[in-house]
């Protein structure tokens, strides 16, 4: 199996339109939902107020073209108000201030190589905030389609743009995951251009989330998300 590198995405990205997703599961103690609908796409977000407070409250933001980056987010979001935390989960262009939050969990689909720029953006934007709470990154992406030593070395290049422009944040994890590949979400042209660039990298199209990967990292976040002191300044 051939792994793509940034630059064969960066052509295809300009090709990519309308989109028509979502993805919504309720879950956690008290929990209130919302669809930000931008161009016919779905993007979920939510908030959860646990039982068990830790009087910890947590944002789970979140990039996305098609919407379903956001199912990974709210997992993520539903973990950890299980685990007794308080969660917003939100598109990361929606989020205005970061003081509020204990920790924060910053995610993004990859797209020609890259974090999406609403989540290298949102980074950048709030390194400083960020930079004194306990922060995690994810990603979701279709080179992870099947998970080997070479993908995994390729999907943690696409952080390397975000950790390159908000250095001062440290994650004290990143989670890389499979995501989705659906022509039905691309327009005509942009289907054409990924169907001929997926089928010669032997990838079908599919939903390739692994909900128990995805739980069981997030759970990994609760004891650091959890304990204090959680920084470490390494310089
Ligand atoms: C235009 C475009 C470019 C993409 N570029 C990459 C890439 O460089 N590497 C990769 O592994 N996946 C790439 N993908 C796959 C997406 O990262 C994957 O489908 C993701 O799960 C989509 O999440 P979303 O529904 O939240 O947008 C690309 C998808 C599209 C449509």
């Amino acid at each position: 199996m051939k792994y793509f590198t940034r630059r064969e995405f960066m052509w295809a990205g300009s090709v990519l339109a309308g989109c028509a997703a979502s993805l919504l599961v309720p879950g956690g103690r008290t929990l209130s939902v919302g669809k930000a609908n931008a161009a016919g796409v779905d993007f979920s977000e939510s908030s959860c107020n646990s039982r068990d407070k830790t009087g910890k409250r947590i944002l789970v933001a979140y990039a996305s073209r098609c919407g379903t980056t956001g199912g990974v987010a709210e997992a993520i979001g539903r973990t950890l108000c299980d685990a007794g935390f308080d969660v917003d989960t939100r598109l990361a262009k929606h989020v205005e201030e970061v003081s509020p939050y204990s920790a924060v969990v910053l995610g993004s689909a990859v797209s020609r190589g890259s974090w999406l720029p609403d989540a290298i953006k949102f980074a950048q934007r709030n390194r400083e905030d960020m930079s004194g709470v306990p922060v995690a990154y994810f990603l979701t992406c279709v080179t992870l389609y099947e998970d080997t030593p070479e993908s995994r070395k390729l999907a943690q290049s696409y952080m390397e743009p975000v950790l390159k422009a908000a250095p001062e944040v440290r994650p004290v994890d990143s989670g890389f995951f499979a995501g989705v590949l659906d022509y039905s979400k691309m327009n005509v042209v942009a289907r054409m251009v990924m169907k001929a660039k997926m089928q010669a990298k032997g990838i079908p199209e599919g939903d390739f989330r692994n909900w128990n990967a995805i739980t069981s990292w997030a759970k990994g976040l609760i004891v650091p998300f959890g304990n204090r002191p959680f920084h470490i300044n390494i310089n």
